[in-house]
């Protein structure tokens, strides 16, 4: 994670950067996410509760609430945790006005300019202004950042339209020319894949985690190494004869004498329920494909490349030497949910 930032700050050049730790940093733990990402200018969360952890994890410099508050009392632990909320949409502001607050508090000020989730419209001139002027007049504000949020930054081609990279900037940079604030857009894939998307600081997430930001670069081109290996052993193996099938469903059948090893982990843990036959799993250094239905605590796998695999044997879900992308792809989802899906019962030991 720390190298992963190092990485990150290089493509950042002098910009600011946020470190997302949202999620339990990405499934990773919010407490060593605060460790290793020391050298990030801030982080960037989802919740108050993780404000409050990160804070009593001994952060002190900014934090970034990326959906802000959402009643008063959100907006006193926001003064309180000295916080840098994000600000999308009217009735926070109202928040904000209504309530004095003791010191005044950095806010980022969100737009929609193609996502079409969070954000004041960047083509309602109008609207956009009146939330802009709002909160450059408040006396509860200090600096002031305008900020977006890409739908597309990691499709290099094939997107055009109102949710392109170029034209969300178009977009906001037609409401916003004359204003003076800083300005926050990229995330991980306009971080690394879009030189031209400027901007004064940064947002990355899946990157510092070592992962890709989708199907089209893999975490090896982005220069990124995996933060997470899941990891388990062998504790049986079976011998199915020519017929037999193997799990819930009796998905797998063998069309010759298979031997199956049982991989101690399951959905439980996190793993995907839906991998299909063939998704591979390393068992003992080797590609091995996953044979029948998923279980709650147990994954089963075909041995036949691994004669020498045995009860004990090493197991690699995903990690160093499987990319969790290919794994995530197979599954028909990304890199981003297996992290995050990791349960807490999976015991995490910290390796340099
Ligand atoms: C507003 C915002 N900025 C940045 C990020 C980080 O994105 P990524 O993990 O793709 O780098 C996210 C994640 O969803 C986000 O919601």
């Amino acid at each position: 994670m720390r190298r992963n930032l190092a990485q990150a700050r290089r493509h950042a050049r002098a910009r600011f950067v946020w470190a997302v730790v949202k999620a339990n940093a990405y499934g990773h733990g919010l407490q060593r996410a605060v460790r290793a990402f020391a050298d990030a200018d801030g982080l960037a969360l989802l919740d108050l509760d993780e404000a409050q952890r990160a804070r009593d994890a001994g952060w002190s410099r900014p934090i970034l609430l990326l959906e802000g508050y959402f009643e008063p009392r959100d907006l006193e632990a926001v003064s309180a945790l000295k916080l840098t909320p994000v600000v999308h949409d009217a009735q926070q502001i109202d928040l904000l006005e209504q309530g004095r607050l003791p010191v005044p508090i950095d806010v980022y000020l969100k737009f929609n300019s193609g996502m079409n989730r969070l954000g004041f419209n960047a083509h309602d001139n109008a609207g956009a202004t009146l939330a802009y002027q709002r909160l450059r007049g408040s006396p509860s504000v200090s600096q002031l950042t305008l900020m977006m949020h890409f739908a597309n930054a990691d499709r290099a081609t094939g997107v055009s339209g109102p949710s392109e990279v170029a034209e969300q900037l178009a977009a906001l940079q037609h409401i916003a020319k004359d204003w003076p604030e800083q300005r926050s857009f990229a995330n991980s894939a306009a971080l690394f894949l879009r030189p031209e998307v400027n901007g004064d600081s940064v947002r990355p997430g899946i990157a510092l985690y070592g992962a890709a930001t989708d199907e089209s670069h893999t975490a090896v081109q982005l220069g990124v190494e995996p933060a997470m290996t899941l990891k388990s052993r062998l504790i049986a193996v079976q011998t199915l004869n020519a017929g037999e099938a193997v799990g819930y469903g009796s998905r797998f059948a063998a069309s010759r004498a298979t031997r199956i090893g049982v991989v101690a982990c399951g959905y439980a843990d996190g793993y995907p329920r839906n991998a299909p036959d063939g998704t591979p799993v390393m068992v003992e250094g080797v590609r091995v494909p996953i044979a029948g239905r998923v279980s709650m605590d147990m994954i089963t796998v075909d041995l036949s490349s691994a004669p020498h695999a045995a009860v004990g044997s090493d197991v690699e879900l995903w990690g160093k030497n499987l990319p969790i992308d290919e794994v995530a792809n197979l599954c028909g989802t990304v890199g981003y949910e297996l992290m995050c899906a990791l349960a807490a019962r999976v015991p995490v030991t910290e390796i340099d």
